[in-house]
């Protein structure tokens, strides 16, 4: 009965709407604006309030003033929860067993002050409950593109265009396809075709599934879409005995990933540019399960490809073994060795920046065996080591494609200046980044890091930053030069 009567009133106040006069149409426009409610809403308040109908229940999400619109100067200020700069996310929960984490990125994307609808696929709901996403996000969860109440209230199309951004955690294989495909037969992928905000995906699923060639083929297509992508990371799947690439990226990571695309837009100093960066270490095999690393983290050239990618670049990055995340709209070549980052590097070209951030393995061992080494008879074996190529000079030496700005960094122990001066010279790139990697400095694998610019022209030392800001610097610094 009481939904009954509630339905009632939002038919009346439709039919009440139509029959408006325009000046009573704007005077409720305001109102409603004003009080961060539809125009449905307010009416059903009106009547219900001269006695007429119950007021038919506001989901949650929607008794509070909304922020983005177009809000009158109300007469007294009311206290609200939301403030003016607040992010509006629509989460899509795909079903996934990744789906549980989802529940944390509510809390994640909350604690970053943005406000979260969520949204879940009938497969979602077999993971987690509605009521626990509603718990989180404070408001109502949308699952059905048939559900009436919901539909008439809100309905799919206020859904996918009341947001900033779309956020599909985890995007399933079969997510992934439809989107890639246009279907619309359900709520999450009707939305995700009417919506015009930009759109993030987290993939998660078996590994086996990501490599898939049709998995494959669809994020291709997705990427050409322009939807943004996070992950998956590599690592143990939470189905027991399963490991590989197809983990859904960390709660934290989509936060931040969706936040970057999100804050107020970079300046685009970079636009139309083509940046290709190399990052991390490289293992050289000494025979199947046996390799030569050395302790980069990758996050420097990972910053500077975020950085540039935000500017507006269009970014390759190479990258060697890292246990990091794609960033997102990066186009990210995995490698292991110098000589397939080598390779790598030149499939890339041309370029008009390239920047060589990677901790190449100066040597590799001369013969790999197809077997693992033994112990046994002939006692310790001896590793017989060749110079591997190096990828900066090589660059930097060539005469067609060269980019305009090669750049290198110096990971020097000592006497930092002096031998990034001697590194520029003999490697003919433009400019060094040295930096003082000592354990003491804290540098190879830490988050800071001080920088002596070198170029032909003389040193410029930057004050000690994070590993972002350095990129952020750098990025300026070479839109100065260039543009
Ligand atoms: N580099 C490269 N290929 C290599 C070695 C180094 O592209 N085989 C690049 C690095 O990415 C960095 C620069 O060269 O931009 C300097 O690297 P660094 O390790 O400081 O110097 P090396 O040339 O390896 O010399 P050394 O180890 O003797 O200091």
């Amino acid at each position: 009965m009481k939904a009954l009567l509630a339905n009632t009133a939002k038919a009346m106040a439709t039919l009440t709407i139509r029959n408006l006069r325009d000046d009573l149409k704007k005077q409720i426009q305001v109102r409603a604006a004003r009080n961060g409610r539809s125009m449905e809403e307010e009416i059903r308040l009106i009547l219900a309030g001269a006695g007429d109908l119950p007021a038919a229940p506001i989901p949650p999400d929607r008794a509070t003033p909304r922020q983005n619109m177009p809000v009158a100067a109300p007469e007294t200020p009311k206290p609200s929860p939301h403030n003016a700069a607040q992010h509006r996310i629509l989460l899509i929960i795909g079903g996934g067993i990744a789906a549980y984490k989802s529940l944390d990125l509510i809390r994640r994307l909350k604690e970053r002050g943005a406000s979260v609808r969520v949204v879940m696929t009938d497969a979602a709901q077999e993971f987690v409950t509605p009521l626990a996403a509603g718990a989180l996000s404070g408001g109502h969860v949308y699952t059905d593109l048939f559900d009436t109440v919901a539909e008439f209230d809100i309905g799919h199309i206020r859904l996918a265009r009341e947001t900033d951004l779309i956020v599909v955690a985890p995007a399933t294989a079969d997510l992934m396809a439809k989107m890639a495909n246009g279907h619309g037969d359900d709520l999450a992928s009707t939305i995700l075709l009417a919506t015009t905000a930009p759109v993030l995906i987290a993939p998660a699923m078996n590994p086996q599934m990501w490599s898939h060639p049709a998995t494959q083929r669809n994020l291709a297509r997705l990427r050409g879409d322009g939807i943004q992508t996070i992950g998956p990371n590599d690592g143990e799947m939470a189905e027991s005995g399963e490991a590989g690439t197809g983990r859904m990226a960390e709660p934290l990571e989509i936060a931040q990933a969706a936040l970057a695309l999100l804050s107020p837009a970079t300046p685009q100093l970079l636009k139309g540019k083509t940046l290709l960066i190399t990052a991390g270490p490289t293992h050289e095999p000494i025979d199947p399960v046996r390799y030569i690393a050395n302790r980069s983290s990758g996050k420097q050239g990972y910053a500077i490809a975020r950085a540039a990618a935000a500017a507006g670049a269009n970014v390759t990055l190479v990258s060697g073994p890292v246990d990091l995340s794609d960033p997102a709209g990066v186009n990210v070549v995995r490698v292991e060795s110098a000589r397939e980052m080598l390779a790598a590097v030149e499939q890339a070209l041309p370029a008009d920046v390239a920047i060589f951030a990677a901790a190449v393995a100066d040597w590799r061992v001369a013969s790999t065996g197809g077997q693992k080494i033994k112990k046994g008879a002939s006692g310790t074996p001896e590793l017989s080591l060749v110079e591997n190529p190096d990828i900066l000079s090589t660059v930097a030496h060539r005469t067609k494609a060269r980019p305009s700005l090669v750049i290198g960094f110096a990971a020097e122990t000592e006497k930092v200046i002096e031998h990034a001066k001697a590194k520029l010279a003999k490697k003919k790139c433009d400019w060094i980044l040295a930096n003082d990697v000592s354990e003491e400095s804290g540098v190879m694998g830490g988050d800071r890091n001080t920088i002596h610019l070198v170029t032909k022209a003389g040193v410029e030392d930057w004050p000690e930053q994070s590993k972002n800001d350095v990129a952020h610097t750098l990025i300026a610094r070479i839109a100065k030069e260039i543009t």
